[in-house]
């Protein structure tokens, strides 16, 4: 598999060292406009070959999208990230510009490539994306809802006083802090519901502790968080390379599905090698569903600002 990373940045480059690591792609193609930065990532990791043990290539190149031509996989991490303070929905004048040239470019060289947007507001960049190139709905996926997963694990398991390993849960919706809809009463610790562990009060500090996972981590680093954003990428791509079916919640184009049209925002996905393969209409309870609706009405506001754009 050809997997190319755009934004060489925090998040880029622990994508393509993520994936390396894993070692179940032949190749990793990093491009940054910045001149040299992604010559050096890609040389810096590939300094790290021996010592982790992989057999991935990765290159880096400045702006020459020919060197991603036949990529199986791209991943738009190109952009500003927020500062502590700013919500993601701030970066749209700047990241928007990018994305949509950005997304241009990649299938220019890779017609039958699956995108995977990480650059935010992501659920509104994924739209975009989806409008300017064209590709099948089951290519174009926005990564989100495996990251605010994974920080609702982490959450869980922190009050649960119980590895991560045990906890199964899942945030669905758009990934802004008002619009994540971590689902708390279907989350459980080794099938075990977590309201038999857990009091109202708790399942509530863990609801907000996640939804605002992000901007506690930008207000620790200056920035935004990479680490796990790549961890969670990394996941996304490995099941589309080996064909593994396992289930993210992915922002992907609706058609109908949970009452919601014309945008994108997260919702359980099947990811095999086709992308998505399936979209997962799961039973929500009418709380559920009203968070899910506000959330959409959130999403398309945002998608609103990208008149110009489309
Ligand atoms: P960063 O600033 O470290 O890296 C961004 C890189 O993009 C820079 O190296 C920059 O030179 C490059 N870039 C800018 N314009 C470009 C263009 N036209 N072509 C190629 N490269 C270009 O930022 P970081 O932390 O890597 O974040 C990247 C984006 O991902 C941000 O928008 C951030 O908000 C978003 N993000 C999204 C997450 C999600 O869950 N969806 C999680 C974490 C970050
Ligand atoms: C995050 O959730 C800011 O979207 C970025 O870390």
């Amino acid at each position: 598999m050809k997997v190319t990373v755009v934004g060489a940045g925090n998040v880029g480059a622990s994508v393509a060292e993520y994936v390396a690591i894993k070692d179940f792609a032949a190749e990793v193609v990093l491009v940054d406009i910045k001149e040299g930065f992604a010559e050096g990532k890609a040389m810096d990791l590939m300094q790290t070959a021996s010592l982790n043990g992989f057999d991935t290539t990765i290159t880096g190149v400045t702006g020459d999208y020919s060197k991603t031509a036949g990529s199986d996989v791209a991943v738009i991490t190109s952009g500003i990230p927020r500062k502590p303070g700013m919500t993601r929905e701030e970066l749209i004048g700047i990241n928007a510009g990018i994305v949509k040239q950005v997304s241009e470019n990649l299938i220019k060289y890779s017609p039958d490539v699956t995108l995977i947007i990480v650059s935010n507001p992501m659920d509104t960049m994924t739209y975009l994306a989806a409008k300017a190139t064209g590709l099948p709905k089951n290519r174009i996926i926005g990564m989100g809802g495996a990251l605010d997963s994974a920080r609702f694990k982490y959450r869980l398991a922190e009050a649960l006083e119980c590895p991560s390993s045990e906890v199964s849960a899942m945030v669905i919706g758009g990934h802004s802090d008002t619009g994540m809809v971590p689902l708390i009463e279907k989350a459980t610790r080794n099938c075990v519901p977590v309201s038999e562990f857990l009091s109202e009060d708790q399942k509530s500090s863990v609801v907000e502790e996640t939804k605002v996972g992000g901007a506690t981590l930008t207000k620790l680093l200056g920035t935004s968080a990479w680490y796990a954003p790549g961890a969670a990428v990394s996941e996304m791509v490995r099941a589309i390379a080996l064909d593994s079916n396992k289930i993210f919640p992915c922002s992907v184009l609706l058609d109908g599905e949970y009452g919601l049209d014309d945008i994108c925002i997260g919702v359980p996905c099947v990811i095999g090698k086709n992308g998505v393969e399936k979209i997962i209409e799961i039973e929500l309870s009418d709380a559920e569903k009203a968070k899910l609706t506000e959330s959409a009405a959130g999403v398309k506001k945002t998608n609103a600002d990208l008149a110009s754009s489309l």
